[in-house]
């Protein structure tokens, strides 16, 4: 049985007072004995204001990225041990707006994502195609290299402590959500090619949807079998919206 997670990725919003108010309300939605597991990833700014604010509480605390080395001269970024710090359970890698406006190689996302394992930050890897790369029938082949490209530095085991996001970049921020069965489709298979590597790993990692999950959509996706819940941007930034999210995923357990 996967617990459901879901996850507000907040991106490049908020201010010290909209991150204040939006925790009050969140905080005040999820109970100690919520049945859904409940993160948020402000930008690494409000990181401490957010650590000091949901101490005590259920909801988990993550960042938007993490740093691909230990420590040292690396101007800009944010290492897992500082993460740590500030009680950091979660760290978003391989985001495709990280991949598509900054550039970050597979390579890259995969030394991020070894960061997050080696200091026990657990990694929500994201993978998906692009809507050229759907429409060219490539989605299977995208995720496949995007994965494998993890779990050939990282090592199948890895797995049983992350938490895989699929994400079509064609379905975020666009409104664009995809269809429950062609979401299903792509988590089945990336299930599926974990299966045959390790079937127990495959049962118990949780693949999460993102892209355009809403609050009227977001319990048609969680009804599939192989989405164990959501990686939520825009409509995470609302806390009605969020916490009926995960009363969506609580409901489909
Ligand atoms: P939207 O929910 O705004 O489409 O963003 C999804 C996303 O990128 C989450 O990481």
């Amino acid at each position: 049985m996967r617990q459901p997670l879901v996850v507000g990725n907040w991106k490049m919003n908020g201010t010290r007072d909209s991150v204040r108010q939006l925790l009050d309300a969140i905080v005040a939605g999820v109970s100690a004995d919520s049945p859904v597991a409940v993160g948020v990833c402000p930008p690494y700014v409000f990181i401490p204001q957010a650590a000091q604010h949901l101490s005590g509480t259920p909801v988990l605390l993550g960042a938007q990225n993490v740093a691909d080395h230990e420590a040292g001269a690396y101007t800009g970024e944010v290492s897992a041990s500082m993460l740590k710090e500030f009680d950091c359970k979660l760290a978003i890698v391989g985001h495709s707006e990280r991949r598509s406006l900054y550039g970050e190689s597979d390579a890259l996302v995969a030394a991020r994502y070894q960061q997050a394992i080696d200091h026990g930050l657990t990694p929500l890897l994201c993978i998906g195609e692009t809507l050229e790369q759907r429409e060219a029938g490539e989605t299977f082949a995208v995720v496949d290299s995007q994965l494998d490209a993890v779990l050939e530095k990282a090592g199948i085991q890895s797995l049983s402590k992350a938490v895989i996001a699929y994400e079509p970049v064609w379905a975020i921020g666009t409104g664009k959500t995809a269809t429950p069965q062609q979401a299903q489709e792509v988590h089945a298979h990336i299930r599926q090619r974990i299966a045959a590597q390790d079937a127990d790993i495959a049962g118990q990692v949780r693949i999460l949807y993102g892209g355009s999950v809403n609050d009227a959509n977001a319990k048609s996706l969680f009804g599939m079998a192989d989405i164990d819940g959501g990686l939520i941007g825009g409509a995470s930034l609302k806390a009605d919206a969020f916490l009926t999210i995960v009363q969506s995923a609580a409901e489909t357990i």
